[in-house]
């Protein structure tokens, strides 16, 4: 195993510890409003102040993108952090969540961790090397046609400026497809298109720290992963399509024409 997989791993259940040890005072967590329906805790700052210390403890020169403290340093290897995926779901109680850890080195995702503290769930990759979930390799479905096929999605309920064009893509998608889930943690939809526990996935408005991870571990997992152009923005511009390489193509055609032009990238 690569040596910064490794820490990411160690940093990813030392996050997963402090988010299981809240849950017994969720209650009594002080909630503050970061903008429209987006929330943050104690717990997300703490897990991620754990995060990049275990990081910077093997690697003290690399550079930060971590979603509570934003950017620290300049290196050519930036470690971006989720540290609690989910935050809606975790304040609810509603079990489903994890911590997103993925290395970029020179602009291209290395490595990437995502971890379900609560089912004790590890999904790992390194480019080149697949993806496994707790030591089990990875695959993506074999799913051939939509018809018959189980996609999920996010909602933009962070950003309302979004739901008509996000509609139009729901409208065109879900009579097309057996059904739609919506899980409500970005980095974990995407774990589970790896994982093959759905065809794929589309979203638009998410964050570099929503997807660094669970975008190789798609790829590594033999998925395809676009925007919504079919381009390879999606990092930089959070709109995102994903799946086995039939699915993602025709789940695209079906939100492709559907976009206005602020969101067709
Ligand atoms: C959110 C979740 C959600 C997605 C949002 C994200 P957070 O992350 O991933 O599923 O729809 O766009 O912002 O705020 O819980 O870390
Ligand atoms: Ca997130
Ligand atoms: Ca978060």
């Amino acid at each position: 195993m690569h040596p910064m997989l490794n820490i990411a791993i160690r940093a990813a259940r030392s996050a997963g510890n402090i988010i299981i040890r809240s849950l017994q005072h969720v209650e009594h967590l002080e909630v503050t409003t970061k903008g429209r329906n987006d929330f943050v805790t104690d717990v997300d700052r703490l897990a991620e102040q754990e995060i990049i210390s275990v990081i910077h403890k093997s690697y003290p020169d690399h550079a930060i993108l971590a979603e509570e403290s934003g950017e620290q340093g300049d290196s050519e290897t930036i470690w971006i952090i989720d540290p609690l995926d989910g935050t809606a779901n975790f304040l609810h109680g509603f079990p489903h969540y994890c911590v997103s850890i993925g290395v970029m080195v020179r602009g291209r995702i290395e490595h990437g961790v995502i971890y379900d503290p609560l089912r004790d769930e590890l999904f790992t990759a390194s480019r080149g090397a697949g993806a496994q979930l707790n030591d089990r390799r990875l695959r993506v479905t074999k799913q051939k046609t939509l018809a018959g096929s189980l996609i999920s999605t996010g909602f933009p309920f962070k950003y309302h400026e979004h739901f008509p064009a996000y509609l139009a893509t729901f409208n065109a998608v879900f009579p097309e497809v057996s059904d739609l889930r919506r899980g409500g943690s970005a980095a974990l939809d995407l774990a589970y298109v790896a994982a093959g526990r759905v065809d794929a996935y589309w979203e638009l408005g998410l964050q570099k720290w929503d997807l660094a991870a669970g975008v190789l571990l798609i790829e590594e997992a033999g998925g395809v992963v676009s925007d919504f152009t079919g381009g390879e923005n999606h990092i930089e511009h959070g709109n995102l399509v994903a799946g086995n390489f039939n699915i993602h193509q025709q789940l695209l055609n079906q939100i492709k024409p559907h976009l206005s032009e602020a969101l067709k990238k």
